[in-house]
């Protein structure tokens, strides 16, 4: 049993608070991705989890020990960073080795571990080779190799497949996500990449300045953003924001966007009649919305900037008010820039963002 128990972590440089009292538990074999833009504190709370950057206050438990003030090698964990340091002098084989020999398992062992990490990086031919004479690539994969063959119980990755090409990071997340499975390791995976977070992680936690915004499954962070930063960090488009205002009618909460109404779903009646007469955010996906040739009472017109067509769907520009929205339409639905479309907007798919704290509101029910 693993699991990584992270309690009030702060951690600072100088007068800067890189970790913001951090906490965040990571159940028994579970993959959680650290998710987030440069800066906001990734590598900080990877290496405090490490034991390589102590932490200024908090607590750190693995598998219910208090490793706090545990030296790296100490806490039973294996390790790829983004500076990842591997031996040039010593052969591929070696390097992918060189714990396992340090922890003297049987050469047998030895032999069907590094074949098996290799095989999954694809740097079976390289065995032979020195990292000196190899891509920067190749040379992450190797270390990767050699962390995964350690076959620890906890495994912490900073940015692991970040040197790599697009294909083969493709091809790679999704080998890596079945070979951590199966070894059942309790995996901390950091990265940038939000596409990377939602196809690898049980869970996403999503960073910024130190913070952690949200953390939670994949489909749920997508679809029910706890607030603006998350739902325009996550998702290619991100989801759309556009300014509206609350207003009753006869004890009926609507919002309009300049001379349209919107009527939001019961659930969250209650909830926006709080803000009657003033600003609120309308976030809604680029797929959720719906696009018709022809108007509907319920429908608004707007005009189209730009379009896409990316196979699977048409990705139309256009403008309402002044925020610029992007529409998924089917890959069939024809339409030229210029044109005028009908959107419809489902309620129970609209986000409404209190512009004031920026928190997505959620009603109840
Ligand atoms: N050793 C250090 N000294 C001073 N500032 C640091 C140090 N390491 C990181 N920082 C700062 O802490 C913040 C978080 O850094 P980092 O954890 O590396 O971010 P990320 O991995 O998310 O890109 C950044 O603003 C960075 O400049
Ligand atoms: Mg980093």
């Amino acid at each position: 049993m693993a699991e990584i128990l992270i309690e009030n972590v702060t951690k600072r440089f100088g007068d800067f608070v890189a970790i913001n009292d951090v906490s965040l538990t990571v159940e028994d074999q579970e993959f959680v991705v650290l998710l987030g833009p440069s800066g906001c504190g990734k590598t900080t709370l990877l290496r405090a989890i490490a034991g390589l950057g102590m932490a200024d206050e908090g607590r750190v438990s693995i598998g219910g020990r208090d490793v706090t003030y545990l030296p790296p090698r100490e806490r039973q964990i294996s390790m790829v960073f983004q500076s990842y340091a591997i031996f040039p002098h010593m052969k591929v084989y070696d390097n992918i080795a060189f714990g396992l020999k340090m922890n003297k398992l049987d050469k047998k062992e030895i032999e069907r571990r590094v074949g098996r990490a290799a095989e999954l990086l694809h740097i079976e031919e390289m065995l032979d080779r020195y990292p000196n004479k190899m891509s920067g690539g190749q040379r992450q994969r190797v270390a990767v190799a050699r962390a995964i063959a350690m076959e620890s119980q906890v495994l912490l990755m900073d940015e692991p497949l970040s040197n790599l090409d697009a294909l083969l990071r493709l091809e790679m997340r999704a080998e890596l996500k079945k070979l951590l499975r199966e070894i059942g390791a309790t995996t901390i995976y950091v990265t940038h990449d939000q596409i990377e977070a939602l196809s690898m992680g049980d869970r996403i936690a999503v960073m910024k300045d130190g913070l952690i915004q949200q953390f939670d499954h994949p489909n749920t962070v997508y679809d029910l953003p706890a607030n603006w930063f998350v739902g325009s960090f996550i998702g290619n488009p991100p989801m759309n924001f556009m300014a509206g205002q609350v207003q009753r009618h006869n004890g009926l909460v609507q919002v309009s966007i300049g001379d349209f109404h919107l009527t939001p779903e019961a659930a969250m009646q209650g909830e926006l009649a709080r803000l009657d007469g003033q600003r609120i955010i309308l976030g809604i996906r680029a797929e959720n919305m719906e696009t018709m040739a022809e108007p509907t009472a319920d429908s608004l017109p707007v005009e189209v900037l730009v379009v896409e067509p990316l196979g699977s769907q048409n990705l139309l520009t256009v403008e309402i008010g002044r925020d610029t929205v992007k529409v998924a339409t089917h890959p069939t639905f024809t339409v030229s820039p210029g044109q005028t479309v009908y959107l419809r907007f489902p309620a129970d798919k609209i986000r409404w963002v209190d512009p004031e704290s920026e928190r997505v509101l959620y009603g109840v029910g």
